[in-house]
């Protein structure tokens, strides 16, 4: 019977963890796409301690959309005392088990699940949820906020790309009741795609401007939002603020 290192090593990996025995994960993007992650990771790392200390102890934190589990990996090492990742994808579930047993991180579990089907009353709810990588790959992004918003404490930390947007006025059924644009969505087409592992599951996907995403999360029940500055050296999406990461507190 193989060993779990060797179980690990006879997969293929969109992060590249670092395995016990010093080894790392086969990747099948190459080592290039590590670089979103590792300054995801730092921005998120960096919010966490300005908003909750260092001291995780007794927090509880939710990954929604986990994949692989590198994230919710991350999160149960940096000490939450409890992390539960969720995707959509059982492949997903089994891989990010398959490393959550490795380490031997009992306090770190995986389960399958849409996004839109969540509530507190299955899943409770976390001090902490994160949604990254996944809002852009949603045709109901803002259930999935109000979904974010429900299981949410404290601070919910949300990743995602966003488009240009309009803005400007809207004679809204006649030109005597104008209304001002609040933000915009663009449509990308997935349908061919629902197959690969980062993929929407549905294929249709509504990726917000970053006013829509702001003022969606207020309107969803957040008291604030703010988007986190990337660092110098950040992944060209998110220093070219192509992709954003915001904090919102309920
Ligand atoms: C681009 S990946 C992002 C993964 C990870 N959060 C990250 O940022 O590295 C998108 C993930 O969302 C998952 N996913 C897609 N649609 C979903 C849905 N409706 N509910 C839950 N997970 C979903 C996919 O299986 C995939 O793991």
């Amino acid at each position: 019977m193989s060993t779990l290192i060797e179980q690990a090593h006879s997969r293929e990996w969109f992060y590249s963890y670092e395995l016990p025995d010093g080894s790392t994960t086969p990747t099948y993007h190459g080592i290039d796409i590590q670089a979103i992650h590792d300054t995801r990771w730092r921005m998120l790392e960096s919010c966490l301690d300005k908003n909750l200390g260092h001291e995780r102890n007794g927090l509880t934190a939710l990954d929604l959309a986990s994949h692989q589990g590198w994230f919710a990996w991350n999160m149960a090492r940096s000490g939450f005392s409890r992390v539960v990742g969720l995707d959509a994808r059982q492949s997903h579930v089994d891989d990010s088990s398959l490393i959550a047993n490795i380490y031997g991180t009992d306090h770190l579990t995986f389960r399958r699940g849409d996004i839109h089907e969540q509530s507190p009353d299955q899943l409770g709810r976390f001090d902490v949820v994160l949604m990254l990588g996944l809002l852009y790959h949603l045709e109901n992004p803002v259930g999935a906020l109000r979904v974010c918003r429900a299981l949410c404490n404290r601070l919910c930390i949300i990743e995602t790309q966003i488009v240009p947007g309009m803005t400007g006025y809207v004679d809204y059924g006649s030109y005597q009741y104008v209304r001002p644009l609040k933000g915009s969505f663009g449509i990308i087409d997935e349908t061919g795609e629902t197959h690969g592992p980062e993929a929407s599951i549905t294929g249709v996907c509504l990726v917000p401007s970053l006013d829509a995403l702001m003022w969606l999360l207020e309107k969803v029940g957040f008291s604030g939002a703010q988007v986190l500055a990337p660092p110098d050296d950040a992944y060209e999406q998110l220093r070219y603020h192509k992709r954003v990461m915001v904090a919102a507190r309920v």
